[in-house]
């Protein structure tokens, strides 16, 4: 049977990582993959984490299952992260978290329960948005369309055309929206587009799927969560997929949730059914390893204390490689192209420069970053981002000197 598949390329963003790990360049740079990377590229476990998996370890009593919402306690902690206290308590009966293999985990679960609601649904993602929505979404059996979000000469959003696009939506359709920290371009919906957003949900009816996998790398844990409150506070229907892959350092430990605001607590109860079966039906329930340490951290004053600085920390020093970033291109006569980035918020922004200067990069500079010129900010460190922006600046010039002479 197998005989007659055909070979995958290798993914975009994690065959990145693999060849990063097999290059032998010692000065080789790491801008791919979104994972966060400390001064030394290294991505330590939190230190507020080392200190629950030892309680837990202590204190693990069953290793018995937990059943498909996983649990209850992690449950409780992400709704309160996500709404804050004051609103999740004024929407709980009519919200239900469910804990989940990872973001992707929730955006899968999420595309199988809409396709319950409506065979037809549309999603409408921003374009550009993360690689990995299109199959997450796509191959539950949702049709996919692109709406403008990104405007690659300015670096800023394409918001009006946005606007037009979702004027032009109704109930069938789900818009996904990114809740901060937008990956791969790094440009946030602003306060006032977040209301307009609104204002045209409520106007067409449409029913907004927001994926909010970087909560705290942006401008703070409440900030963040601003767009997804304003949703949850006015619609009577929402649907977040959450992670806590980044904020606290679990990326492998798939520790994700989704949550569902419906119209009623009755159809809250009936919504929560069915996607506990759909759950049933693809991985049963999710591992708990994850969410047993965040339930722990968050539920100890002093470790939950400890988790604020060290994301704290993670923050503060993706600002501090941005502005570094747009004063060395300055530095290396940009003219004021790459100042964009001293103002994006999250991990990513896209240099916006073509495939063979990527390629350019990795094979003359040993720099890595994903084709569509996406780089991860926390990649780059003090020590080598001098290296970085004149390795970008100098394959920039030897593409304008190529043209310059096919031209010439
Ligand atoms: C990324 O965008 O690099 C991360 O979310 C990792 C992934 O799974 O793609």
């Amino acid at each position: 049977m197998f005989e007659s598949l055909e070979p995958m390329p290798p993914d975009a963003i994690l065959g990145l990582m693999e060849a990063f790990r097999a290059d032998p360049r010692e000065h080789k740079i790491d801008l791919g993959v979104g994972v966060y990377q400390d001064e030394r590229g290294e991505t330590p476990v939190l230190a507020c984490v080392k200190q629950a998996e030892e309680r837990l370890l202590a204190e693990e009593s069953s290793k018995s299952y937990v059943g498909p919402a996983g649990a209850e306690g992690y449950n409780a902690r992400v709704q309160a992260l996500l709404f804050g206290d004051a609103l999740a308590t004024r929407i709980e009966e009519r919200t239900s978290v469910v804990q989940t293999p990872g973001g992707c985990g929730a955006l899968r679960v999420a595309a199988e329960l809409v396709l319950r609601c409506r065979r037809d649904a549309v999603v409408h993602v921003p374009d550009p948005t993360w690689a990995n929505h299109v199959p997450l979404l796509g191959d539950a059996g949702l049709e996919i369309r692109a709406y403008p979000y990104f405007d690659r000469t300015t670096s800023g959003l394409r918001f009006d055309a946005m606007a037009a696009h979702l004027d032009a939506l109704g109930p069938g359709d789900l818009v996904l929206l990114h809740g901060c920290c937008h990956n791969p371009c790094g440009a946030d919906l602003d306060r006032a587009q977040w209301q307009a957003v609104l204002e045209l949900a409520q106007r067409r009816g449409f029913t907004p799927l927001v994926d909010l996998a970087y909560q705290g790398f942006g401008d703070g844990l409440d900030e963040d969560a601003f767009g997804v409150r304003l949703l949850a506070a006015e619609l009577p229907e929402l649907i977040v997929a959450t992670s806590c892959s980044k904020n606290f350092g679990l990326y492998r430990e798939r520790t994700g949730a989704i949550a569902l605001i419906s119209e009623s607590a009755p159809t809250a109860r009936t919504a929560r059914s069915q996607l506990l079966n759909v759950i049933r039906g693809i991985y049963s329930m999710p591992p708990s390893h994850g969410g047993a340490i965040v339930d722990r951290v968050l539920g100890d004053e002093a470790l939950r204390g400890e988790w604020l600085r060290e994301l704290g920390t993670m923050r503060d020093r993706i600002h501090a490689l941005r502005s570094l970033l747009a004063l060395r291109f300055a530095d290396h006569g940009d003219a004021g192209r790459f100042s964009f980035l001293g103002r994006q918020r999250g991990m990513f922004s896209l240099l916006g420069i073509g495939p063979a200067q990527v390629k350019a990069l990795r094979d003359e500079h040993a720099i890595y970053l994903v084709d569509s010129s996406r780089i991860n900010v926390a990649g780059a460190s003090h020590d080598n981002v001098d290296r970085l922006c004149g390795a970008v600046m100098s394959v920039l010039s030897a593409a304008a000197g190529r043209l310059g002479t096919a031209e010439g």
